[in-house]
C-alpha cells in the first residue's frame, strides 16, 4: 500500500467521452487504483452532453477504450463497474447543472463521501468559460469538503483571453483550488530538474553568468499535424508548445532556489523568471512552416497539403527564439529555444554550454583544441544526463579529446510513470507544485502574445530538417550554432 493518502472524493470529468479521457485519464485512473493509491471511495463521474446513456453503457465504452490502451478486461477485475458513473448535461442549461449537482449529492450519500470534489475540464478550450460559469451558478465552487477545478491546456489564446479566463475562474474558485495543467510538468524528468539543481551543490555555484556561456532548449517533434488540423490551425507552435512547455523549461532552469519545496515557493520563483525575460526583439524570433521533405526514403507532404489546412495558412509549425532573462544571475547569457514539427527526430533536450577556459594551454596543436564543457539534459526519449569534459588522449604530442559521463533513467530505474498519473494523484492530494499559477500563465502570455504579428515572416523549411536556415542566423551572428543532437 502506498504512503500517499487520497481522501474519498468524486472525480468529475467533463468531456468524459472525449479523446483525452479515453487515451490518458481512464488508463491513469485505473493504474492509480491498481497501484493502491485510490480506494473504493474514490468515485469517477464522467460527464458529457450525450443523453440516453446510463452507467452500464458508459462502462462498456470505457472497457473498450481501456482495452485499446492495452488494459484487458481480466486485469481490470471489475474496476469499471466499481468506480465509473455517467451523467449527461444535455444542453448544458442551468437545470442540467442542477441535475448534475443532485447526482453528485446522490453519489456522495451512496458512498458516504465527505463532499470532496474535483472537476476536470477535459473539454475543448471554447467550452471552458461556459462550464466554469455553470458550475458557479449552481454553487458548485464550494462544498462541505474540498473542491478543486482542473483546466486543460491551452489556457487562453493570448494575454487578454488568459486574463479573462483567470478572472472568471477567480470569481468562482480561489487560486488554491485551481489546477492549470501542462502535462509536461508531470514528467519525471522535468520534475527531476528541480532535484538535479537543488540537491546537487556542485552545480549551483556554476549556475550563472560567470560560468555559463549559453543555454539551448529544443522541443522537437517528428510528427506533422496528423489529422489535428482543426486544432493546430488555431494554435500553431507558439500556442501549442512555446507558451507552455518551453516557457516552463526556461523557468525551471533559470529559477532561483525556492524558500521551500512547496508549491507556492516554487511557483513564485518560476513566475519571477518569466517576468524577468526581456521583450523579444523581432530579429530574435524566427517562425517557420514545414514544406515537403523526407525521412530517409520516405517522402512526406507539406503542412499546407494536410487535410483541413488552408492553402494560404500562416500557421507556424516552428519557432526559434533568443530569450534574455534580465536578472543578476543570467544577464548576458542567451537562452536559445526552439520547437517544431517535422524535425529530424522527437527530442526534448536542454544543453548548457559552460564557458571556455580563459586561456588555452594546449593551443599549438590543432588536435588539442579545447571544447567547452556541456551538460546535456535529455527529457525524452532516452531520458538522462550527459556531462562532457576534456581528457588527454594517450600518446604524444599532447592531444585533447571530449568524453562524457552519462546517466540514463531506464538503466537505473523501473519504467517511468505516465505524466497524467502523477498529475491526477497531485490533484487528488492537493499538491499544486506541478501546476501553473495565474501569475506564470499571464507572464508567459505577456512575453509571447506580441509574436502573433502578421508582419513576422513565416519561412518554409523542408520536413525532416531542423527548421529554416534563418533560425541558424540568430545564433551565428553571436558566433554560436545550434547543437543538433
Ligand atoms: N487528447 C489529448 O491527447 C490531449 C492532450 C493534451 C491536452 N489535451 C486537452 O484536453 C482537452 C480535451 O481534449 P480532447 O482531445 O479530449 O477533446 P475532444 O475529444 O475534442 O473533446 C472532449 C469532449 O468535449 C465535449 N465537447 C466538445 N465540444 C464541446 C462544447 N462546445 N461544449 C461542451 N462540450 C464539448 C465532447 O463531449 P460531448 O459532446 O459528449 O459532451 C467531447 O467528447 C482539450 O483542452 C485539449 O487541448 C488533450
Amino acid at each position: 500500500m502506498s504512503e500517499i493518502s487520497v481522501d474519498p472524493h468524486v472525480f468529475v470529468v467533463f468531456g468524459g467521452r472525449g479523446d483525452l479521457m479515453a487515451r490518458k485519464l481512464l488508463p491513469a485512473l485505473y493504474h492509480l487504483t491498481a497501484q493502491g493509491f485510490l480506494h473504493e471511495r474514490c468515485v469517477v463521474l464522467a460527464v458529457a452532453r450525450t443523453d440516453g446513456i446510463n452507467d452500464e453503457d458508459y462502462r462498456t465504452w470505457a472497457n473498450d477504450k481501456l482495452a485499446s490502451a492495452g488494459i484487458d478486461h481480466e486485469s481490470l477485475g471489475g474496476w469499471c463497474d466499481r468506480c465509473l458513473h455517467y451523467q449527461s448535461i444535455g444542453k448544458e442549461s442551468p437545470e442540467d447543472f442542477g441535475v448534475l449537482k443532485s447526482r453528485l449529492e446522490e453519489l456522495e450519500s451512496l458512498y458516504n463521501l465527505p463532499g470532496n470534489r474535483a472537476f476536470y475540464l477535459a473539454l475543448p478550450p471554447k467550452a471552458f468559460s461556459s462550464t466554469i460559469a455553470n458550475l458557479g451558478d449552481v454553487s458548485l465552487g464550494t462544498s462541505n469538503g474540498w473542491t478543486r477545478i482542473v483546466v486543460e491546456k491551452p489556457f487562453g489564446r493570448d494575454l487578454e483571453s488568459a486574463q479573462k479566463l483567470n478572472q472568471q475562474l477567480h470569481s468562482c474558485f480561489a487560486e488554491n483550488q485551481i489546477y492549470r495543467i501542462d502535462h509536461y510538468l508531470g514528467k519525471e524528468t522535468v520534475q527531476n530538474l528541480l532535484v538535479f539543481r537543488f540537491a546537487n551543490s556542485i552545480f549551483e555555484s556554476l549556475w550563472n553568468r560567470d560560468r555559463i556561456d549559453n543555454i539551448q532548449i529544443t522541443v522537437g517533434e517528428q510528427i506533422g499535424v496528423e489529422g489535428r488540423a482543426g486544432y493546430y490551425e488555431q494554435a500553431g507552435a507558439i500556442r501549442d508548445m512555446a507558451q507552455n512547455h518551453l516557457a516552463q523549461l526556461v523557468a525551471l532552469i533559470a529559477m532561483e532556489v525556492p524558500a521551500a519545496f512547496e508549491a507556492d515557493a516554487i511557483r513564485y520563483e518560476k513566475a519571477k523568471v518569466l517576468r524577468s525575460i526581456e521583450v523579444i526583439r523581432p530579429e530574435d524570433v524566427v517562425l517557420g512552416q514545414y514544406g515537403q521533405g523526407s525521412y530517409g526514403d520516405k517522402q512526406v507532404s507539406a503542412y499546407k497539403e494536410a487535410e483541413g489546412v488552408a492553402a494560404n495558412s500562416r500557421t507556424e509549425t516552428f519557432v526559434a527564439m533568443r530569450l534574455q532573462v534580465a536578472n543578476w544571475r543570467w544577464q548576458g547569457v542567451p537562452f536559445y529555444v526552439r520547437t517544431g514539427k517535422r524535425l529530424p527526430h522527437r527530442t526534448t533536450r536542454i544543453i548548457i554550454t559552460f564557458r571556455n577556459p580563459p586561456v588555452s594551454l594546449f593551443h599549438p596543436h590543432q588536435s588539442s583544441r579545447v571544447h567547452a564543457n556541456r551538460l546535456i539534459i535529455t527529457l525524452q526519449p532516452n531520458e538522462g544526463f550527459d556531462l562532457s569534459f576534456e581528457v588527454k588522449s594517450p600518446g604524444e604530442p599532447i592531444s585533447v579529446q571530449t568524453q562524457s559521463l552519462d546517466f540514463r533513467y531506464e538503466e537505473a530505474f523501473a519504467p517511468l510513470r505516465d505524466a497524467y498519473e502523477t498529475l491526477l494523484l497531485d490533484i487528488m492530494t492537493g499538491d499544486q507544485t506541478l501546476f501553473v499559477s495565474s501569475d506564470e500563465v499571464e507572464s508567459s502570455w505577456r512575453l509571447f502574445t506580441p509574436l502573433f504579428d502578421e508582419r513576422l515572416q513565416i519561412y518554409t523549411y523542408p520536413a525532416g530538417t531542423w527548421g529554416p536556415e534563418e533560425a541558424d542566423a540568430v545564433l551565428n551572428r553571436e558566433g554560436r550554432r545550434w547543437r543538433n543532437l
